[in-house]
């Protein structure tokens, strides 16, 4: 389904965004052999730079170039990639791209002209750049898609104006909004691992699960961010998309079939099973200077007095038959202890009677770092008596899949958006329902409902909020008993 005759086209291409992923992606693409026969890339930015500057950024966003083959690659990626600089807000600037796309276009076989347009750029200019992208730079003949990326607005309010500006240039077929959860390998693991396994399918409901816990936890404060952080916090960043996103497929019913449409269906209809969240379901976390480092005031970016919180816990309950008073945690944080994402889901006790006292099953999707699944079962202990302990089923993915390349996020999402498939990608239904989910909450915190609650505070490098414990257990978490 890969179009030959295509052009991708990077807005922000000196940016964070494109120096850190979009590019490393394309290459990581390109090098697999993935990309669409006779691809170009053009990279588009304010930057004024000539191609050799800009090849030389490009050497430098790729890393892990070691062998002979991956150099060789890497020459003839850059021999295929462009730069033009331009503004992003008026007309001359744009037209002057068309017309490099279309010198470029000149080198093809056949009639058809394909743009895959890449935003990586402050949501500022996103509906500026859309529209003169739509006006200046649309192929009449071939195929042009959009991928866009979070922020999408900050609220229920802000999100339907984005969207409703960007539908009056890219019609929903052709926008591709990338969440890059769901081109994470665990994430999608989540469809085979609930149906395509009858044991877990089982065992997936109200009547097996006491409550489950999403986790997102990294080592590193907002450094160098704090600007855009302080506007969005942790809750915007990555609760509202990232982790329920991710609680979507894990609760969604079994979508029809395979396809974008009726997977997205699903995820939409038990999104909208859950209310919004309640005040007291949430604790809100800031971390202070600790371990010698600075706390998330001290950064020169953010307002001295800021009640941003840069760690949030919160419980979603969803309102249908599978999961009715099931609590879902949670629970994301900046300046932890370590870097980990996981979904923990834990089994209810097993009626009481000849066992006392023993641990729960868990199973636990380990997202990263080193994917992995492992599922906690009480065991007998070998040997002349009976004993039950806890163990693991562990499956490692380095130990079970050796030598098989897992795909980075962006490399799966961008080869979807090029093949034209959305199942990956998140609908505008999704997004609204999202952030009726969020929204009071953050208008809370924000401030809009009366005074700004303030978060209580945690150390750089520690576990978060030390109130963590207790509001855990509150929602019926129990650690497990060891041996
Ligand atoms: C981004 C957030 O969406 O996701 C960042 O804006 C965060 O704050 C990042 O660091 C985490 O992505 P990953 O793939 O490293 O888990």
């Amino acid at each position: 389904q890969l179009k030959d005759n295509t052009i991708i086209i990077v807005l922000g291409a000196s940016g964070d965004l494109a120096k850190k992923k979009t590019y490393p992606a394309l290459f990581g693409l390109y090098r697999m052999g993935f990309l669409p026969k006779g691809v170009k890339i053009v990279g588009y930015a304010r930057t004024k730079m000539d191609s050799a500057e800009y090849h030389k950024r490009i050497t430098s966003y790729i890393k892990n170039v070691e062998d002979e083959e991956a150099k060789t690659k890497l020459e003839e990626f850059k021999e295929l990639s462009t730069y033009i600089s331009g503004g992003y807000e008026d007309d001359a600037s744009f037209d002057n791209l068309n017309k490099h796309l279309v010198d470029i276009e000149g080198g093809f076989q056949g009639n058809e002209r394909n743009r895959l347009f890449y935003l990586a750029l402050p949501p500022s200019v996103f509906i500026p750049v859309a529209r003169n992208l739509k006006v200046h730079c649309y192929s009449k003949a071939g195929i042009n898609r959009i991928i866009v990326e979070k922020p999408f607005g900050k609220d229920l309010e802000s999100c339907r104006e984005l969207l409703s500006s960007l539908k009056q240039h890219w019609s929903e077929d052709e926008t591709f909004r990338i969440d890059h959860y769901l081109g994470k390998e665990m994430v999608k693991n989540l469809l085979v691992l609930r149906f395509a396994n009858v044991a877990m399918g089982a065992a997936w409901d109200k009547n097996s699960i006491s409550n489950v816990q999403i986790t997102f936890k990294e080592p590193f404060g907002t450094e160098g961010r704090g600007g855009y952080f302080d506007e969005f916090g942790i809750i915007r960043d990555i609760l509202q998309n990232h982790l329920l996103q991710t609680l979507s497929i894990l609760t969604m019913e079994r979508p029809v079939s395979f396809a974008a449409e009726d997977i997205r269906d699903e995820k939409v209809k038990v999104l909208r099973a859950i209310p919004p969240i309640e005040r007291e379901d949430t604790l809100l976390g800031q971390y202070v200077a600790a371990n010698g480092k600075p706390g998330y005031l001290d950064d020169d970016t953010v307002p001295h007095n800021s009640v941003c919180p840069t760690y949030a816990a919160t419980t979603l309950w969803i309102h249908n038959p599978r999961w009715e008073g099931v609590p879902f945690i949670l629970k994301a944080g900046k300046a932890l202890n370590e870097a980990k994402v996981e979904i923990r889901i834990q089994f209810k006790d097993v009626t009481q009677g000849i066992f006392k006292d023993i641990s729960r099953n868990e199973l636990v999707l380990r997202i990263q770092p080193a994917e992995a699944m492992y599922l906690k079962l009480n065991t007998k202990t070998p040997g002349l008596y009976t004993r039950a302990i806890p163990t693991e089923m562990d499956l490692t993915y380095k130990r079970r899949f050796t030598d098989i390349h897992i795909p980075e996020a962006y490399e799966s999402l961008i080869l979807d958006a090029l093949k034209g498939d959305h199942s990956n990608f998140v609908r505008d239904d999704e997004l609204d329902v999202a952030w009726k989910i969020f929204t009071p909450i953050l208008h809370w915190i924000d401030g809009k409902s009366g005074p700004a609650p303030k978060p209580v505070q945690y150390p750089y490098a520690s576990r978060g909020p030390k109130e963590l414990e207790a509001f855990i257990a509150k929602y019926g978490y129990k650690r497990s008993t060891e041996g």
